[in-house]
């Protein structure tokens, strides 16, 4: 876009938290974010490497960031996080739940494990990330919280009853969190792509699954984590 509409959407002075920020679409997020002059947190479990790379891209364009490796499923990891972005940028705006993983199982076949792991990252995380920036956002009457759901949020596929499970509930966490939040003009919205390539979570899902998505896409393409971080910042 041009420089006018960059300068115009500016988020100078404004302080993000973005959950699982290293990798796939929670990084392309961060680097539209850095774009607009945001001072960014980068929230991660894994790939420290990863994040120290995006740091020097986002000091590139001339943004601030740190990074932070806390679990959101964690609270007390949480607590962390959310102390970190306020020591360092002395406030807060906009809280990104991005973070989530997939374990494909058949119902049948699916651990305790592999249900719990998924229900508490996906879901459970983006809940206690929402409850512990609302004090915030609620002082200052001002913020914005964008959750990363799914087209399996809506309908579903072979193998992702944790999955779909998780993204249905963050919708539905979605509509609740906007209705509390929308008196102290705080906006809350959640974004459902479908498969975007180039992402770790996409790198599990068979070749023929992939394919298929392509050949009834309108596109006929997968979607690029630009796509999804554009949507993310007009919100
Ligand atoms: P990715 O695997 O590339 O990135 C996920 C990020 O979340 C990583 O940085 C990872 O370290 C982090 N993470 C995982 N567990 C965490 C935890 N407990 N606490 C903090 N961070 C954690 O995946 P991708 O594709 O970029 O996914 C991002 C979001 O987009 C996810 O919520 C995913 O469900 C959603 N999504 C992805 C689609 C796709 O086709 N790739 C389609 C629709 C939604």
């Amino acid at each position: 876009s041009s420089h006018t509409e960059r300068s115009m959407m500016s988020l100078k002075n404004k302080v993000a938290i973005v959950t699982g920020g290293n990798s796939g679409i929670g990084q392309a997020i961060v680097l539209e974010l850095a774009h607009r002059g945001a001072n960014i947190v980068i929230d991660y479990v894994a790939h420290p490497e990863a994040t120290e790379s995006l740091e020097r891209q986002v000091a590139k364009l001339g943004a601030r960031s740190i990074g932070v490796d806390a679990d959101v499923s964690k609270l007390a990891d949480l607590r962390k996080l959310i102390d970190a972005a306020v020591k360092s940028f002395g406030r807060l705006d906009i809280m990104v739940n991005n973070a989530g993983i997939g374990r494909d199982r058949a119902m049948w076949r699916m651990a305790d494990q592999d249900w719990k792991d998924v229900l508490d990252t996906n879901l459970s995380g983006a809940f206690y990330c929402t409850r512990e920036v609302a004090p915030y956002l609620r002082a200052q009457e001002y913020g914005k919280i964008v959750n990363i759901a799914s087209v399996h949020g809506l309908r579903s596929e072979f193998g992702l009853s944790n999955y779909c499970s998780s993204k249905a509930g963050l919708i539905g966490l979605t509509r609740s969190t906007a209705v509390e939040l929308g008196p102290s003009n705080v906006n809350v919205n959640a974004v459902a792509p479908g498969y975007i390539r180039t992402t770790r979570l996409t790198e599990q899902v068979p070749a023929e699954i992939l394919d298929r998505v392509r050949e009834r896409s309108t596109l006929g393409r997968l979607g690029d984590p630009q796509d999804v971080a554009h949507v993310v910042l007009f919100l």
